[in-house]
């Protein structure tokens, strides 16, 4: 038999899924005493180039309140023509179209390799892809030249056949009219004062004019659609945008001495939005803001233009002294909730050495699925490179990015699902299948994913209601259907559709089956995520005791130890690493706040929830690889231990990649042994960790921060603060006070000491 190692890959390369555990408790009371909860990761596109997608509909079970898609763990009899719900047990007839089956002649959707099958439908006339740039005005001469620059690259990278809109903003915003001829005009907004999306609507003639007595009506979206001249197809106006590109200016404007330029972004964005419900509802649409500071005016706006008011910090936010945080947290995240109706996502592109108020925004991307990038300047390569692979395609050509997704979870009988964590908003899709249990976002077995990357990767949390008394027949299977409808970029709807089985074992008897069945990397991330998910409301310390607790009790469940000797504590193979990733996850900026800025709070979240196991993994336990003449390059621990003087250093955060000269490197470098013949190994060994660098550089989205330094160094400080034995010490002190707290210090002694082994 397959180790579970080889049976987890498996799993993740065919249907893109990792569950906590891979044998399930079969009793609702076991399975809370196995404290990480039955869950998955799951990556609804991940890239498959060797599965073709077939070319019809999908064959739904009959059972009104069922409809799940036909599988490979369905009985099916080929002589009766029937297949039998793995969900609900229905008996259901084929369609006569599959009157030639047979046991040698099966469609792909009963071969266990199908799993995971992609469906390309017929769901009516197929609709161009949408991208709205929104672009702030109020920023340096460079970063707007660059930024310019970047945009009118951005046109050729776009399908010829897509729609393309400019809205500007400073202190007005000004909606850019695109046609063929003429002179360009735009039409100018206030952005002090609030419109509802009829006024901005009307404004932007997309209404019906009035007649006497009765009120202007919207235009269906249809006719709204054919004569709005604001969103033009790529193809027809990228002359006309690179110049009107071109010709932009900063804003015009003057800024006092002593004052923040005033930037109208919360209106620029309802206009933006607002135009978009009102000509393409349910149809695939990027909002794309560029924005280099924070808003100032108006609805949405995140500080005052005094610059001596210094923009909020987590000091004010805890002493409750953030003036507009919920304010205008509360006007994005209506704006927010209405792109995601319509399907449309927002991305944020923030470049500015200073916040901008990702804090208050960052509903915008993270309720549609949209990008948030934040960097120091538009003229950087961090932005150029990340935002061009906005646009990189896949092995087939095609765009990466997919929109108007809709997930739908099938549980069979023994399972409810509680919640999903990751950029989707709930559809309030009540059914048998859903758990009054709420883990994530809850109460609904849909969500929404307005876009869609290969790499968006939700977390699933699910409930086992089986009772104690009720056994599960020997051999029974549980089974998860994940059925995701949605716009692939070439414009097709497609419907993929993963089925996944695992066996029930009885906790009692099976717990050593249960226990090697454990994927310690997914469970390390899956509870991250419940983590991170609580930080948003929670105060911090609340969420570490959390974690800390659900430690404490994995490890008695599981941890074998002799009472007498604290060191004998162990835990087996499949359980080993998991202490030291959370070890790192408390330590990580997901949960420690203070050290960053809000902004930089709210976009290590965003990404953290959005992306697959293995970047996740990375963002939780940082990637340290030690350069030296000695052999190969090797992983090393993430400690001080690790800096020596003869060594090359390079750590990868997933956010930043640093790589690290100690003393002697650092000093043979300045002395220029690289340059000389007879040091050939010597550049060679300075070479390799570029090399290496270069690697993770050509796939990471977004592009990390890139780091060069030495022994000594100012930016040292980025490696430092992950291995400075200093900081481990007082964590792990403050650890043992929770401890104490939870007077749990026996069985804590047992686990500090192996910490400490650990670290
Ligand atoms: C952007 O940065 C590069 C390198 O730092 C510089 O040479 C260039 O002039 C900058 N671009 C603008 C528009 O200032
Ligand atoms: C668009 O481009 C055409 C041809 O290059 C030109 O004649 C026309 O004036 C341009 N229109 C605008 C609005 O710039
Ligand atoms: C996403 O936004 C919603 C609403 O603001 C919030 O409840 C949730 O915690 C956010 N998630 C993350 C990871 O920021
Ligand atoms: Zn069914």
């Amino acid at each position: 038999m397959a180790t579970y190692q080889e049976f987890i890959q498996q799993n993740e390369d065919r249907d893109g899924v990792r569950c906590s555990w891979n044998l399930w408790p079969s009793s609702r009371l076991e399975a809370t005493r196995l404290v990480v909860p039955v869950s998955c990761l799951y990556t609804p596109l991940k890239e498959r180039p060797d599965l073709p997608p077939v070319q019809y509909e999908p064959i739904l079970c009959s059972r009104a309140n069922c409809k799940a898609v036909l599988n490979p763990l369905c009985q099916v009899d080929f002589r009766a023509k029937i297949w039998a719900c793995n969900f609900c047990f229905q008996r259901n007839s084929f369609p006569p179209s599959y009157a030639g089956i047979s046991e040698v002649n099966q469609p792909a959707e009963l071969m266990p390799q199908f799993s995971t099958i992609e469906y390309i439908v017929q769901r009516g006339p197929p609709t161009p892809l949408i991208f709205l740039y929104v672009v702030d005005t109020c920023l340096e001469e460079e970063d707007l030249q660059a930024l310019k620059e970047s945009l009118q690259m951005s046109l050729s990278l776009l399908p010829p056949n897509a729609l393309v809109g400019l809205i500007t903003f400073g202190r007005m915003i000004q909606v850019h009219e695109l046609s063929c001829e003429g002179i360009a005009k735009s039409y100018v907004f206030r952005g002090t004062k609030e419109l509802t999306a009829k006024q901005i609507q009307e404004m932007l003639g997309l209404m019906k004019p009035a007649t006497s007595g009765q009120q202007g009506k919207p235009l269906a979206p249809h006719d709204a659609a054919a004569s709005c001249i604001f969103l033009q197809p790529v193809q027809a106006v990228d002359m006309n945008l690179t110049d009107i590109l071109g010709e932009l200016q900063r804003d015009p404007w003057p800024v006092p001495q002593g004052k923040r330029p005033l930037r109208s972004t919360g209106i620029a964005l309802s206009i933006a939005i607002g135009l978009l419900e009102g000509t393409f509802p349910n149809t695939g649409a990027r909002v794309m803001l560029f924005t280099g500071g924070p808003p100032t005016q108006g609805p949405g706006m995140v500080v005052g233009d005094e610059l001596k008011t210094p923009i909020r910090s987590w000091h004010d936010i805890q002493k409750d002294n953030a003036r507009h945080l919920k304010k205008a947290t509360k006007y994005y995240e209506a704006l927010a909730n209405r792109a995601a109706v319509n399907g449309h996502s927002v991305d944020i592109y923030a470049c500015a050495l200073d916040q901008t108020g990702l804090l208050e925004m960052k509903c915008l991307s993270n309720l549609t699925g949209g990008h948030i990038v934040m960097g120091d300047s538009f003229n950087t390569s961090l932005f150029k490179q990340t935002f061009q692979r906005v646009f990189s395609k896949d092995y087939n050509g095609e765009f990466r990015m997919a929109f108007g997704g809709t997930l739908e979870v099938k549980t069979s009988r023994e399972l409810k699902i509680s919640g999903a964590i990751g950029p989707c908003v709930s559809l309030n899709t009540k059914g048998p299948c859903v758990s009054d249990n709420e883990m994530g976002v809850g109460g609904t077995c849909q969500w929404k994913i307005c876009s869609l990357t290969p790499a968006t990767t939700l977390a699933l949390y699910f409930e086992v209601v089986n009772q104690h008394n009720a056994p599960i027949p020997q051999g029974g299977r549980g089974a998860i259907q994940f059925v995701t409808q949605y716009q692939h970029s070439n414009t097709q709807r497609r419907i993929r559709v993963t089925t996944i089985a695992r066996n029930w074992a009885d906790a009692q008897s099976q717990i050593q089956h249960i226990e090697s069945s454990f994927d310690q990397e997914a469970s390390a991330v899956l509870m991250a995520r419940l983590g991170v998910f609580r930080a948003e409301s929670e105060e911090g310390p609340d969420v570490l005791r959390w974690l800390d607790r659900q430690l404490i009790r994995l490890c008695q469940k599981f941890g074998q130890f002799n009472k007498d000797d604290s060191n004998s504590f162990r835990l087996s193979e499949s359980l080993s690493l998991y202490p030291q990733f959370m070890f790192h996850l408390r330590r990580s900026p997901f949960l420690q706040v203070f050290n960053n800025s809000p902004d930089e709070s709210s976009y290590y979240r965003h990404h953290f929830v959005c992306q697959d196991l293995t970047q996740s993994l990375i963002m939780i336990q940082p990637i340290l690889y030690s350069y030296s003449f000695y052999g190969p390059p090797e992983p090393v621990l993430l400690d001080s231990s690790s800096i020596l003087p003869d060594r090359i250093l390079l750590m990868d955060t997933f956010f930043q990649l640093v790589i690290f000269h100690g003393e002697t490197i650092a000093q043979w470098r300045k002395a220029g042994y690289q340059e000389m013949a007879e040091y050939e190994n010597f550049k060679q060994l300075l070479q390799a960790p570029l090399d290496d660098a270069q690697e993770i550089l050509q796939t990471r989205f977004p592009m990390p921060r890139y780091i060069d330094t030495e022994h000594g160094g100012s930016q040292a400080r980025f490696l430092l603060s992950k291995v400075n034995p200093s900081q481990t010490h007082n964590n792990l002190y403050a650890w043992v006070r929770n401890m104490i707290f939870f007077k749990c210090i026996i069985k804590y002694k047992y686990i500090y000491n192996n910490f400490i082994h650990y670290i």
